[in-house]
């Protein structure tokens, strides 16, 4: 498998992104991730953010940080879009994508919309809800009013709530979810599902724009990114991922060079 440094337009930097002094600042178009849970599942890391011993206004400290650093490396005219959901806090629901919004707030972000992704073939989950939860929430946020927003109008209209017949792209995207683990690795079981990253990229960046996730886990970001022709920068505490990573991308590698 090849090393990671030798994917074009791929950067990935291991260690926290609360500081993420190797972007230049104003050089990104788009942030794309699924944040670390609060108080949800332990990626083995001591530097995590969200493990138990953290307190949840604590977990948002760090997040916070996150998102400033986001900020500053995003150009003016870009965006961020943060996959995340509720969570089930002992019986009582916490709000997570409604407080990232409003930290994200803090630091000179705009809210342009809490979009729903629902997930028709989600399952009943280990938490005690009486419905089932079949979506979770992009929290999507511009530096700027101006941002890019490429529409994406008329694909998968049949198929799709979110694109009906021609018209403007709506709040309540369907991607269903696939169960399982990445390759044979299973160090990583939940990565959001390309087709849905496939539309934020489009919507939020032109080719050759960079990409950054602050969460890159096993890098279903750069694997959308790199496909669509753009670049990608990671931040990611665990190395333990790189396997994972280097077995996912492998594909893409393959078929660029072999059109070069
Ligand atoms: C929900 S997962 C991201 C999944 C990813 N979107 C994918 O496709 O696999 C969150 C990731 O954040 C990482 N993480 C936690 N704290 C971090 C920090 N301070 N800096 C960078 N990464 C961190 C975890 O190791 C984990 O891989």
């Amino acid at each position: 498998m090849p090393n990671l440094k030798s994917y074009t337009g791929l950067e990935v930097h291991w260690g926290s992104s609360e500081e993420m002094d190797a972007v230049e600042d104003n050089s990104v178009q788009s942030v794309i991730c699924s944040p670390p849970y609060w108080n949800l599942k332990d990626y083995g890391h001591d530097e995590q953010i969200g493990t138990s011993d953290e307190s949840y206004d604590r977990y948002h400290d760090r997040m916070q940080k996150v998102w400033s650093e986001c900020y500053d490396k995003l150009a003016d005219n870009g965006s961020m879009w943060i996959v995340v959901d509720t969570v089930m806090d002992k019986g009582d629901l916490q709000l997570l994508p409604y407080h990232i919004a409003e930290r994200a707030q803090e630091v000179g972000f705009i809210l342009q919309d809490l979009i729903t992704w629902y997930k028709p073939t989600a399952i009943a989950g280990m938490t005690e809800r009486n419905v089932v939860n079949k979506k979770e929430y992009i929290v999507y946020l511009s530096k700027n009013k101006k941002h890019k927003f490429r529409e994406e109008r008329g694909e998968n209209s049949s198929e799709d709530p979110a694109v009906e017949n021609n018209h403007r792209l709506g709040n309540l995207w369907r991607h269903p979810v696939k169960r399982g683990s990445i390759g044979t690795n299973v160090l990583h079981k939940a990565p959001y599902p390309i087709s849905l990253i496939n539309r934020l990229v489009q919507v939020s960046t032109n080719e050759g724009d960079v990409v950054l996730d602050p969460f890159f886990g096993s890098g279903t970001t750069a694997y959308s990114a790199l496909e669509l022709g753009r670049k990608c920068i990671g931040y990611e505490l665990n190395e333990e991922f790189e396997s994972v990573i280097r077995e996912r991308l492998t594909p893409i590698q393959q078929r660029s060079l072999a059109e070069f």
